[in-house]
């Protein structure tokens, strides 16, 4: 059943990816949030490496303490840990970008046309499949990690309400049902290697990246109480808005609703 994560298909699709062998991979039926347990176990002393999965969360959490809706079972509900290098306040913020390219080139393997939204919401025909909560966690022993939260709609399944006209699954716009765990293990050996580069300096390449994969700039747009018209991503990862006064705002946080 390639509908539901398998930690054996996942690992060997690493392998065959990258050459990478060994794992922690905890995969649970059903938990709060992939996010929150994989902090809790590397508080614990879980190793670095570790990612864990569930196939429903109760209480899957967004951006902005936002919900990430992921009860139903057959979605993508996966975090990852990974090494900051680098001097943190140049390295981490591009690691949101850098989560939102993984994650667009494992979609797109699925035949999908996917563009990224600032920072790292994944679109198709305009709505959104799949999102990235990227946060820091320090342990005892000063090393700080990146724990990256991905979650994917991927069954063809009727969403809420709140966010019928808003979201979409990826099995409704592909031919072939996605390969749950293909997916992560592409996801996976990208952004590994995209923080291994930004790590090592190879900054600029985020960005670039980034703006190639974006849905076009000159959307309308709001953050927060400013409205304008979205121009371009900053060096550093920040989103330049032109505000109705003709400003240009960077914005570098918050949630970048599209106003048509
Ligand atoms: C967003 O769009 O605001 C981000 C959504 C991130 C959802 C994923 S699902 C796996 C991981 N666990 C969570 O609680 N959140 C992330």
């Amino acid at each position: 059943m390639t509908n539901r994560f398998s930690a054996q298909r996942f690992i060997e699709r690493i392998g065959a990816l990258s050459g990478e062998l060994g794992r922690e991979v905890i995969v649970l039926d059903e938990v709060d949030s992939t996010s929150s347990e994989l902090r809790r176990r590397l508080k614990k002393g879980a190793r670095p490496d570790t990612v864990v999965v569930a196939h429903r969360q109760l209480r899957g959490r967004g951006r902005v303490g936002r919900v990430w809706h992921s009860s139903i079972e057959g979605n993508l509900c996966f975090s990852t840990a990974l090494r900051i290098g680098g001097p943190t306040d140049e390295t981490v913020p591009l690691l949101p970008l850098a989560a939102g390219l993984a994650a667009r080139e494992a979609a797109a393997e699925t035949g999908a046309e996917v563009f990224l939204k600032w920072p790292n919401d994944l679109l198709i025909q305009n709505r959104k499949v799949a999102g990235i909560l990227c946060e820091t966690v320090t342990l005892k022993k000063k090393e700080a990690l990146a724990v990256v939260g991905l979650g994917v709609n991927i069954a063809d399944v009727s969403f809420s309400e709140d966010i019928a006209r808003t979201a979409i699954s990826l099995n409704k716009v592909i031919e072939k049902e996605a390969d749950i765990s293909f997916l992560a293990a592409r996801f996976t050996v990208c952004l590994e290697r995209l923080n291994r580069l930004i790590s090592e300096g190879a900054r600029r390449e985020i960005p670039d990246a980034w703006r190639k994969a974006a849905e076009p700039f000159g959307r309308r747009v709001q953050v927060g109480d400013i409205t304008g018209k979205t121009v371009d991503l900053a060096p550093d990862g920040r989103l330049i808005v032109q505000d109705d006064a003709g400003n240009n705002i960077l914005i570098a946080g918050g949630i970048v609703e599209s106003l048509g």
